[in-house]
């Protein structure tokens, strides 16, 4: 078999998280090689880099024959939900990541919801409309805030909490009339509105086995104090003490083993990241959504925090020999600032010269996001994310201070950050 020997990586996907994993690779005793396809300017700095449309089965299938690649790596939801893991499952080639069957529980918000209901996972009460009358009616009946949710994938924009009726009746128009998120809108879940703080909850899953990553947050808002518009996440630190050994053990009984166990009570045999974003509420853990991937930025978190080789755990998932037992957490935190771009989250400035610190002080990275490589090799912001850094430490404390000593070292026109990564857990700490 190809993967005795040693691995000959390709990981499809150009964002932080995908550079984290690439990380993950090089530093693997297991990995001889590894390519990205498409990748960023970062990446291209460390490992080749190949232009495709990965979120084509064919074409992904073919690059993968081309260099000769015998372990995929999956970042993105798109290409999951794509099928890109059945396509190389059928012609034999390991994968890390769910097959399209087992991506729906994050391309479809409805078929989730359902999955929940039926396997009596907590989580908000919710029905799903694919008219809008109906949808209107009946959420003139609902009390506010209510939720909102574009049930097909919106690259984390689907969702509205609506503070009045008339906010929410604008939002089902705008999803089921206007289909300002396309066909992505179709359908529409309207769901109660829970109370409590969020988590990020990552396993690495094969079949009814599990490692349980440390749970992580990550900050969605532009802001510092979560002011300002939703962005694709400025930060995240783990582990996170809102869960606490008790809401572990109620998330592990009511959460993780009756969606590990209805996952193959429906004949889905899961092998990937799961992701279970969760709200730590007065009654108990409550499921907001599943993610059939790592979430980043929190992904950039966790790879750090593995003592164990991470590309050996999954290998062993995509060939269905996993073991948890033997895996072996760092101690410590790890935190991530984002550096986003001018105009970030709104219309982006691109294409700025970004200087680099020459070297980096122990426990601290660098992870590109929205970067590349000019012809010159000068790398310059190309998105609205641009990059992170990343550091680790004894305490939350001591990783944030590394992290926020290298930050304005990393210089670009237009580079905003915030400045309080982690403050819920500083003030848990007592010492924010
Ligand atoms: N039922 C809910 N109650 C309270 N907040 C919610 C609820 N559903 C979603 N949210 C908030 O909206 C965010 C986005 O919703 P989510 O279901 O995660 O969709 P997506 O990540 O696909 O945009 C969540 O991270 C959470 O902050
Ligand atoms: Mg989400």
């Amino acid at each position: 078999m190809a993967t005795q020997g040693k691995l000959e990586v390709l990981i499809l996907g150009s964002g932080g998280r995908e550079h984290s994993l690439l990380k993950a690779c090089l530093r693997s005793p297991r990995v001889a090689k590894v390519r990205v396809a498409p990748g960023n300017g970062g990446m291209a700095l460390e490992a080749e880099c190949l232009e495709i449309d990965a979120a084509n089965p064919v074409a992904v299938l073919d690059l993968v024959r081309r260099t000769g690649s015998n372990f995929v790596i999956v970042g993105p939801e798109v290409p999951l939900a794509a099928g890109v893991v059945d396509a190389l499952e059928a012609a034999g080639i390991p994968a890390y990541g769910p097959l399209a069957a087992g991506a729906r529980l994050e391309a479809s918000k409805a078929f989730s919801k359902d999955f929940m209901v039926r396997h009596k996972v907590p989580t908000a009460a919710s029905e799903t409309f694919r008219q809008l009358e109906p949808a209107l009616a009946y959420v003139r009946q609902q009390p506010v805030p209510i939720v909102i949710k574009a049930s097909g994938l919106a690259a984390g924009k689907g969702v509205v909490i609506a503070t009045t009726h008339a906010e929410a009746e604008a939002a089902l128009r705008d999803m089921m009339q206007a289909k300002v998120f396309g066909a992505s809108g179709d359908e529409v879940v309207i769901e109660e509105f829970m109370q409590g703080e969020e988590a990020s909850i990552m396993l690495m899953v094969c079949g009814e086995e599990y490692l349980m990553l440390p749970p992580s947050q990550d900050h969605k808002r532009v802001g510092d104090g979560d002011t300002g518009l939703n962005t694709g996440g400025m930060g995240a630190y783990a582990p996170t003490t809102v869960v606490t050994p008790e809401v572990e053990r109620r998330l592990r009984a009511e959460i993780i083993v009756p969606t590990l166990r209805g996952l193959k009570a429906d004949g889905m045999d899961y092998r990937g990241t799961l992701y279970v974003g969760i709200m730590v509420t007065a009654t108990g853990p409550r499921v907001v959504e599943y993610n059939v991937r790592f979430g980043d930025p929190e992904c950039q978190v966790l790879m750090p925090s593995l003592e164990t080789d991470p590309v050996q755990i999954m290998e062993d998932i995509a060939l269905g020999r996993f073991r948890s037992a033997s895996v072996k957490l760092r101690p410590g935190a790890t935190i991530i600032i984002v550096l986003a771009a001018g105009g970030y989250p709104g219309e982006i400035r691109k294409g700025d010269e970004i200087t680099l610190p020459a070297t980096l002080p122990a426990g601290v990275d660098i992870v590109h996001s929205g970067t590349k490589r000019r012809a010159d090799g000068q790398v310059v912001t190309a998105g609205g994310r641009v990059l992170g850094v990343v550091a680790h430490g004894a305490t939350l404390r001591e990783a944030a201070q590394r992290a926020y000593s290298v930050v304005p070292l990393v210089k670009f026109e237009g580079c905003h950050y915030r400045r309080d990564i982690g403050y819920r857990q500083l003030r848990r700490d007592g010492v924010l």
